[in-house]
């Protein structure tokens, strides 16, 4: 037989966070892998979807999601991230984050592009990178403060390179970018005249009294600039697939038509509840939420120290790295499975 895989496929390996969800699930673990939300769905989002079924609203929404979830992203995207997006043209509602980083890829980079990523990264973003054949190059962020040097950046930038993804608050080191460092970054981008792809899917996971700044809001960095957030986590949803990508209405036309291809729309009643929950919710939703997530920080991050396990303080996010080299292995993959097999003898 001489059919085979694509080279595409052959570049994609099984995420590992899944993958180690099978492994822990066949050790009866407990799961610290994969990042499941546990708060309650707000009950006018549940409600609302549910009515959204109910009262026959299932077919498709317009490629780029219904009006008044458009026009309630816009009015969030203004009020809490400070960037200005027109509802009709700049906005494409996704099948999730995940789904809009991947549109967003499909329809800005050509195979052979290079973007730049800080490491660790996020898995889906290097797969997602590699599946429209574009070349991942790292910078790394340094423990304990994940800082990273501009010099670094410049060191692995050249004529191929045409974006760099951040992530703030980032998955897994749990970094808040500061404006300081987004400034730079923002400089960076222009002078190289890059595209920036955000991830901000935990911008409501702020601790210590951390504010989150989206790369879009910079000066200068509005045209350049693909905001992507969604409300998986936000909201507790992340079986709903509700996300979106912000741009300008050049790229957005463009991610809109790759979103069309894909997935036709996100999904029709769920996005009606997410719509009622983003104009409906206050504030005191979402500083309760950081609390909430911020006292079991503190928790995970105490029992780590108390096993020996030094963890680094998210300022962010719902990760905790924590140093493992006191376990026996020669990396975390090993260290986690011997883990996984004290705990199957035990
Ligand atoms: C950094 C980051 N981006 C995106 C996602 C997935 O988001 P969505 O459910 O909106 O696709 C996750 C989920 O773990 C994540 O950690």
């Amino acid at each position: 037989m001489t059919l085979s895989l694509s080279k595409r496929s052959a570049r994609i390996e099984q995420a590992e966070i899944r993958a180690m969800s099978i492994e822990c699930e066949k050790a009866g673990g407990v799961n610290l892998a994969q990042g499941a939300c546990d708060t309650l769905v707000p009950r006018s989002i549940r409600e609302e979807a549910h009515r959204g079924i109910e009262n026959g609203t299932n077919s498709y929404t317009r490629f780029d999601g219904l009006a008044q979830l458009r026009e309630a992203i816009a009015r969030k995207i203004y009020q809490y991230n400070g960037i200005q997006a027109d509802p009709e043209t700049d906005i494409v509602v996704s099948a999730g984050s995940t789904g809009a980083f991947y549109c967003a890829c499909l329809a800005l980079l050509d195979p052979g592009d290079e973007v730049i990523l800080f490491e660790p990264y996020y898995g889906y973003h290097v797969n997602t990178l590699l599946a429209v054949e574009a070349v991942p190059r790292y910078a790394k962020l340094q423990p304990p403060h994940w800082s990273f040097a501009i010099d670094e950046l410049e060191r692995i930038t050249n004529s191929r390179t045409k974006a760099i993804v951040v992530n703030t608050p980032g998955n897994p080191s749990g970094k808040v970018f500061s404006r300081t460092e987004l400034e730079s970054i923002a400089e960076f981008a222009t002078r190289h005249d890059l595209f920036v792809f955000t991830d901000e899917i935990y911008e409501y996971f702020l601790y210590d009294d951390r504010s989150h700044v989206s790369p879009g809001s910079l000066d200068g960095l509005a045209e350049r600039t693909i905001t992507i957030s969604g409300f998986s986590k936000t909201f507790s949803i992340t079986g709903w697939r509700i996300g979106y990508s912000v741009s300008s209405a050049q790229w957005a036309k463009r991610i809109g038509y790759m979103n069309d291809l894909i997935y036709v729309c996100a999904p029709s009643p769920l996005q009606y509840g997410v719509a009622i929950g983003l104009s409906q919710l206050d504030d005191s939703f979402y500083q309760e939420l950081a609390r909430e997530y911020a006292r079991k920080r503190d928790r995970i991050c105490e029992v780590l120290e108390q096993v020996g396990l030094r963890a680094y303080i998210p300022q962010g996010a719902y990760y905790v790295l924590a140093d493992v080299s006191s376990l026996p292995g020669k990396n975390s993959k090993e260290r986690s499975n011997g883990l996984a097999g004290t705990n199957r003898r035990g």
